[in-house]
């Protein structure tokens, strides 16, 4: 059985400023099977959140294709990509990206009411969701009234709620001090030990890569290196 998840072959993204051109990928070539646990390294620049947004459908490449579950989905319409984007990927940002107005019970309710679940089915989910991230206190705070690493795990708990097979994290710990981020880290481990989901993680951190179990380096826009996770330390600051 082909158990691809995620493929991209050869995906360039060149944005245009004006007259200056910037290739951000440049022939991009990466499969993802299903359940793996990869970190996307490199410096600076060097291309990874747009790798990371093109992965999960927020932006199409200028060139190439995007295969999720073996659909071409750099070729469907906006809505269309909307709703496979909902339901089979959750992101976690560095900046959280939380609903201000929103407490957090709201905030990880959200995908779900936009996918239109049923109420009971959202109240269960979300208690469910809310203990897994410890958060059963706070289900009525704001996010301005919770620590950066309870606000990270509001985010995580709202990535799970339209139960993607897929969790695609943009420097989630990036913001955080070491011990919350090995907190952030464990609950994305555990979602990939336990519940098998597929993880790709950007990060600058050589010890939060090493939890990965692949390792996927960027130049330039381009893969260095794909392989068994480096552990040189402080090799991409
Ligand atoms: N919307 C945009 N318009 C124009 N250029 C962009 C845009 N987004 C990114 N770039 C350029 O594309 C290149 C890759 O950017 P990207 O954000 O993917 O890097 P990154 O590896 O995530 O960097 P960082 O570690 O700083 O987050 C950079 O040179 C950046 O200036
Ligand atoms: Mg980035």
């Amino acid at each position: 059985m082909n158990n691809i998840v995620l493929e991209l072959q050869d995906v360039w993204k060149v944005y245009k400023m004006d007259e200056v051109k910037v290739p951000a990928l440049q022939g991009i070539n990466l499969k993802v099977k299903q359940g793996e646990f990869i970190a996307v390294v490199g410096a600076s620049g060097s291309g990874k959140s747009t790798a990371l947004h093109i992965i999960g459908a927020l932006d199409v490449p200028t060139k190439g294709f995007v295969l999720l579950d073996g659909q071409e989905i750099s070729k469907l319409d906006e809505s269309k990509i909307a709703r496979i984007r909902g339901k089979k990927i959750g992101f976690v940002f560095q900046t959280f990206n939380l609903y201000p107005t929103l407490n957090v019970l709201e905030n990880i309710a959200l995908p779900m009411r936009i996918h239109e679940f049923d109420e009971d089915k959202i109240n269960e989910k979300c208690k469910e969701l809310i203990k897994l991230v410890g958060l059963e206190r706070r289900a009525k705070h704001l996010p301005a009234q919770l620590s950066g690493g309870e606000r990270q795990r509001v985010a995580v708990a709202r990535a799970l709620s339209s139960q993607p097979s897929m969790i695609l994290a943009d420097e989630p710990t990036g913001n955080l001090d070491s011990k919350t981020s090995m907190e952030i880290l464990k609950l994305l481990v555990g979602l990939h030990e336990k519940e098998g989901k597929t993880i790709v993680l950007v990060t600058h951190e050589p010890d939060i890569a090493a939890y990965a179990e692949r390792m996927v380096e960027l130049k330039d826009g381009k893969i260095i290196y794909d392989g068994k996770v480096k552990k040189r330390k402080g090799f991409f600051k």
